[in-house]
């Protein structure tokens, strides 16, 4: 069956959730991208706008994420007509928020709606990653949750290799994006090529030690484990500067642990109530705005659902 229309929905993702470099991920309830998928005759996926990108990303269809997904969709789906997009960003871009994941998510999700919702969200994996491989590179911390949702483990790149893991009930992040760029592939260059066997021991004890703390829906333990990072944080801590400073003010707001989302800029402080998150992120933000660097202030909850369909027609 095929639809003339389809708009999808895909999520804000936390990568690393500190300690778990490349491997860790949750999905956030907002904010999010949205792609709207309008059916073509002729094959292909172009985009026809894009809104709320200030005219940053590109139209060509070779190197703009949500183009290359829509592509590789209508190719699983086999179709010969295409699709024509439109995004709506609402994603920051470079701010550690996942946005050229959400924005491979959405489109792909769209145009599997716009031809029947026939492709799994399995089966959508490998076209997302080609999408998110042309600015972020061939990893799925940030792909597995927004199209899954929840907090995921991704030990590959294959369906199979991504593991749901428990999502506590009272769980509430406070973000703050300070408004400054931090290209994903500058703050990788920045990562040593090599990790100590002591760093090795404290790294894996971390990552193991939060997923049981998962397990057991104990934030304060989650958050603990999620600050045991010694390798990344360490050499990307110069590329976000007060981070410090804004990690001690979120904890004196009552957070029960600050880390870098993702590649950063953006900060996520974990908490467990609505009225705290809000409080750090707010306490983040003036930590920043007393040096005169602005930015969004958050609080949002985990979306165990990720990307889904806003609508058909
Ligand atoms: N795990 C990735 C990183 C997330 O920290 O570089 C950004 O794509």
């Amino acid at each position: 069956m095929a639809n003339t229309r389809a708009e999808a929905f895909a999520p804000a993702t936390v990568a690393n959730l500190g300690v778990g470099f490349d491997i860790l991920g949750l999905a956030l309830h907002e904010p999010g991208d949205v792609v709207r998928a309008e059916r073509r005759e002729d094959p292909g996926a172009v985009i026809v706008h894009i809104e709320g990108d200030g005219g940053r990303l590109p139209y060509a269809a070779d190197k703009n994420t949500a183009c290359i997904a829509a592509e590789a969709t209508l190719r699983l789906l086999g179709v010969r007509t295409g699709a024509a997009l439109t995004i709506y960003k609402r994603l920051p871009l470079a701010s550690g928020l996942g946005s050229s994941a959400a924005s491979a998510v959405a489109a792909a999700v769209a145009v599997n709606a716009l031809y029947g919702a026939s492709l799994t969200c399995a089966e959508l994996l490998p076209a997302c990653l080609e999408g998110e491989a042309a600015v972020s590179g061939y990893h799925a911390d940030n792909i597995a949750p927004c199209l899954f949702g929840g907090i995921t483990l991704v030990t590959g790149t294959t369906a199979d290799q991504i593991h749901a893991l428990p999502v506590p009930a009272n769980i509430v992040l406070g973000l703050f994006t300070p408004d400054m760029a931090v290209p994903t592939a500058m703050a990788r260059a920045v990562l040593p090529a090599l990790v100590g066997l002591r760093e090795m021991v404290a790294q894996t004890a971390a990552v193991a030690w939060l997923v049981d703390a998962l397990h057991r829906q104990d934030i304060a333990e989650l958050a603990a484990a999620m600050e045991g990072d010694v390798v990344v944080e360490t050499a990307r801590a110069h590329l976000i500067p007060h981070l410090e400073d804004a990690r001690a003010a979120a904890k004196q707001a009552g957070a029960l642990g600050v880390v870098i989302s993702g590649a950063g800029p953006t900060l996520c402080a974990v908490c467990d109530d609505e009225t705290t998150a809000r409080a750090a992120g707010e306490a983040m933000q003036a930590i920043y705005a007393r040096v005169g660097i602005t930015g969004m202030a958050r609080h949002t909850r985990i979306s165990t659902k990720g990307a889904h369909v806003l609508g058909v027609a």
